[in-house]
């Protein structure tokens, strides 16, 4: 069964669905190899992250656990407010447990910044972040990311869990939006 959507809505697709494939099957073999023999509970981050955190989590020992959170630091639109606020919080106590964010994106860092500070109050043993994007000519705050997929362009994207109003984020590629789709 084939999605449907309208390719005249983006400019251009800047990662295919084979390339965010690859990269997972990378990323997932150095995760599986550094967290050999411990149990890993990955965060994700509410609605971006819910595709990369589906593919990488099928990558992982049965084991693996995960929880999610959902924070707000953008409204409906394109720029980023700066005010990060807890929409859903975890279920799980994070004491002595080895936790890996995982992000869609990282933009200005802020959303991140403030996510790792609140989760390694927490009392974990370990916190590390994989984001699949980062846009590094945005980064206002500078996160550690140790598992990072791609560097992308400063603009903006949809798809893989990326959304433009809700949208878009079904599409099994990353592409930037045609201006046109929101301004007017
Ligand atoms: P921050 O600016 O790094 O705090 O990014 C916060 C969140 O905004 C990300 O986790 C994404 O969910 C969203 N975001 C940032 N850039 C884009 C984009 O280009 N397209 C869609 N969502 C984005
Ligand atoms: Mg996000």
């Amino acid at each position: 069964m084939e999605a449907q959507f309208d390719m005249d809505d983006f400019t251009k697709v800047i990662v295919s669905e084979n390339d965010i494939s690859r990269k997972l099957d990378a990323l997932s073999e150095q995760i599986r190899s550094d967290y050999e023999g411990k149990d890993l509970l990955l965060v994700g981050v509410l609605k971006g992250a819910v595709m990369v955190m589906a593919d990488l989590a099928r990558r992982m020992p049965p084991t693996v656990q995960m929880d999610w959170m959902a924070v707000s630091s953008y409204g409906s639109g394109t720029k980023s407010s700066g005010v990060v606020r807890i929409l859903k919080d975890l279920d799980a106590d994070l004491t002595g447990r080895h936790v890996l964010i995982v992000e869609d994106i990282i933009d200005t860092g802020i959303t991140l910044h403030w996510l790792l500070g609140n989760l390694r109050s927490r009392g974990a043993a370990s916190v590390e972040v994989a984001s699949l994007l980062r846009k590094p000519d945005a980064v206002q705050v500078d996160v550690p990311v140790k598992y990072l997929g791609f560097d992308i362009p400063n603009e903006f994207v949809v798809g893989y869990g990326l959304d433009y109003a809700e949208s878009y984020r079904t599409l099994p590629f990353v592409a930037i939006l045609k201006p046109s789709v929101y301004e007017d």
